[in-house]
């Protein structure tokens, strides 16, 4: 593992085919190991309180809640629970990480240790158990590590760590257990062999429900270890209940720089991979065919008009061209007057590109950031800061491209062009993002990013990204405009009514599918660490889908533009990035089908939040596919006509 990150980069494509988790195996800047000396303390942090899927596998809910939320009664530490630092990313991502009143000291076992205890009154036991019913899971974190439970993978028969383990379960006749003991049972690594350099290496905890008849001690002792009855809170009354836990300490093999590979566990990576070469194959071939036929309809398109040219100053009748059969002009030729002519909304469309192309290169650098193994799940909230980072830095290409394209299509209002392109699209973003957090505050959920990091992304946006925009924008206006290759006449010709399939809708419908065709399967696993809070690390996998989504966006969009051009219908502009910008609808789509078939959400907020997010990130997608629609389509007009005579 460890040595592929020495590979030079020509090995790049070869390592990545064979481990999909090139990631885990990286040393990171600022995430140096931790060694500890016997009997030292080794602090255990709790993190939010997350929904898993339930054991009927859908998911119930997607609000998750501070670790000491009231109602839980959790156990909280000498002097109240503090904050432990995260980065931007890690707080924007649901991360919570406070202290705890947990002790572990290094190799030191330790049997039912008593942290507190509590009564649980009526109300309060209907939360928790509405809440346990729902699937919510504790999440602590040991030296870094999620503390996880041991799940066999049934198809390959391969144990992995699952992080989270549940806060209560529902048992065959219904009732509602809740988990008061936990076991934690700690791996720890020596370094060199050395007893005095230990290192944690994995952490497992198995909660339990234990109803203790009489008051446990402080101290350690052995009551715990006989069997109880399970607890259950009661809705009809008050419940005490004494939370204890024990502590194994078990030596491992696993060195520290291995350590998550255990939690890294592709299910079943065959279907990953037939799929994904699947797509690859029919993406590939589609592309090749599409191309190879383009290319040799527009080189006897080419040949036929600089042909009919050469006829016409030969024989100036020009009667041998009608004779061939072939009318004079005909098809795309025909409207190379208009094809330059500035589309409607030239503003709306260069601000759009303008986002566009910030967030191609954005995702371009962050998959590749993921790919040399910046990202792994072990810097935590690091995929949330670099994207956050790269957006705000890449402010400067957003203003340029929007302003280059703005003059290009003769847009006039420059001052307003500055100002929307920073504004518009982040704007929405941002709204939108402002609005679903009001519901999350509403329901106290630790989700609901605290008003001090909204105001801390505000000030970034202003006090960054928007000059760098800005300055992108003034370059941009300053740089000569990009001169159309023919020139358009003054007055717009007729556009014949097209066939259906090129109709707007119809269009749209058939362009937009190949792309998401080339996400599709990526997207289920993207989702699915999203929504259940598996680890996602597959950027391999995601690396290629990217490329193959580029591909196929620009192809299909390409083919689209040149039968439009040949209906002489020049109005390609929109289209081609409306076409594109329609595998969006798609991945809404596809999130609306899998929010019925994956997800139970019981509650109206779980559903808003759900959509509202689907929708944002759908916008911000379509955005991307139109720009690329856009793009290469417009380098594909560009081309076919500096291509022909035109007298
Ligand atoms: C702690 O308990 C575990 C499990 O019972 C055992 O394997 C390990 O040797 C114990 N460690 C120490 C330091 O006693």
């Amino acid at each position: 593992m460890q040595l592929k990150n020495h590979a030079p980069s020509g090995v790049l494509l070869a390592s990545l085919l064979v481990a999909p988790q090139i990631a885990s195996a990286f040393y990171l800047p600022g995430v140096a190991p931790t060694t500890y000396k016997p009997g030292e303390q080794v602090p255990l942090y709790v993190n939010s309180i997350r929904p898993v899927a339930a054991p009927d596998a859908l998911l119930h809910s997607v609000v998750s809640y501070d670790y000491y939320q009231p109602h839980f009664q959790f156990c909280q530490p000498e002097g109240g629970p503090k904050s432990v630092g995260e980065s931007l990313g890690s707080i924007l991502f649901g991360d919570r990480i406070k202290t705890s009143p947990f002790e572990l000291k290094m190799k030191q076992n330790e049997t039912c240790k008593m942290l507190c205890p509590t009564t649980y009154k009526q109300g309060v036991a209907f939360y928790v158990n509405d809440k346990i019913r729902q699937g919510m899971s504790l999440n602590w974190l040991v030296d870094g590590l999620p503390a996880g439970q041991r799940i066999k993978d049934e198809l390959t028969g391969t144990e992995f760590y699952n992080p989270g383990f549940l806060m209560g379960q529902v048992d065959a006749d219904d009732k509602v257990i809740f988990n008061n003991h936990y076991d934690i049972l700690i791996e720890y690594h020596e370094v060199s062999g050395n007893p005095d350099q230990l290192r944690v290496v994995g952490v497992l905890v198995q909660p339990e429900s234990k109803k203790y008849t009489k008051d446990i001690p402080k101290e350690s002792t052995d009551v715990c270890l006989s069997n109880f009855e399970p607890l259950q809170l009661k809705e009809d009354g008050e419940t005490k209940v004494q939370f204890t836990y024990s502590v194994y300490w078990i030596p491992s093999q696993t060195a520290w720089a291995t350590r998550w590979d255990k939690y890294l566990h592709v299910f079943d990576p065959k279907i990953h991979w037939f799929s994904l070469i699947n797509s690859a194959v029919i993406v590939v071939f589609l592309t090749l065919t599409v191309m190879s036929v383009l290319v040799r309809a527009l080189r006897k398109d080419i040949a036929r008009y600089n042909r009919l040219d050469q006829i016409n100053l030969d024989d100036l009748s020009g009667t041998s061209a009608l004779e061939d059969g072939v009318q004079e002009d005909s098809g795309w030729k025909l409207v190379h007057g208009d094809v330059f002519r500035t589309p409607s909304y030239p503003m709306l469309l260069s601000v759009f590109l303008g986002n566009g192309a910030q967030i191609f290169v954005m995702t371009g650098f962050t998959i590749a950031f993921a790919l040399l193994g910046f990202l792994s799940p072990s810097n935590r909230g690091s995929l949330g800061t670099i994207i956050l980072f790269l957006y705000t830095i890449l402010g400067f290409v957003g203003g340029y491209t929007s302003a280059r394209i703005y003059k290009s299509m003769g847009g006039e209002k420059w001052k307003m062009n500055i100002i929307l392109t920073p504004v518009l699209v982040p704007g929405i973003v941002f709204g939108t993002f402002f609005l679903l957090n009001l519901f999350l505050w509403a329901k106290e959920s630790s989700g609901a990013v605290p008003f001090t990091t909204m105001l801390v992304i505000i000030l970034i946006w202003f006090i960054i990204s928007v000059p760098l925009s800005v300055t992108g924008s003034w370059l941009g206006f300053r740089a000569a405009a990009i001169e159309p290759p023919v020139r358009t006449n003054q007055i717009p010709r007729q556009i014949p009514p097209v066939t259906t399939y090129l109709k707007p809708v119809p269009s749209m419908l058939l362009v937009g599918i190949l792309p998401f065709g080339a996400i599709f399967v990526e997207l289920y696993f993207i989702m699915s660490s999203i929504w259940f809070s598996k680890i996602y690390y597959m950027f391999g996998f995601l690396f290629l889908c990217y490329g193959l989504m580029i591909l196929t966006c620009a192809t299909v969009t390409i083919l689209m533009v040149y039968f439009l051009l040949c209906a002489e219908n020049y109005n390609w502009q929109w289209r081609a990035f409306l076409a594109a910008g329609a595998s969006a609808g798609y991945i809404f789509l596809n999130a609306i089908i899998y929010w019925a078939s994956k997800l139970s959400l019981t509650s109206f907020t779980g559903s808003i939040l759900y959509i509202g997010y689907s929708a944002l990130i759908s916008f911000l997608f379509f955005i991307l596919t139109g720009s690329i629609g856009f793009f290469s389509s417009w380098w594909f007009v560009r081309k076919i006509y500096s291509s022909i005579k035109i007298d």
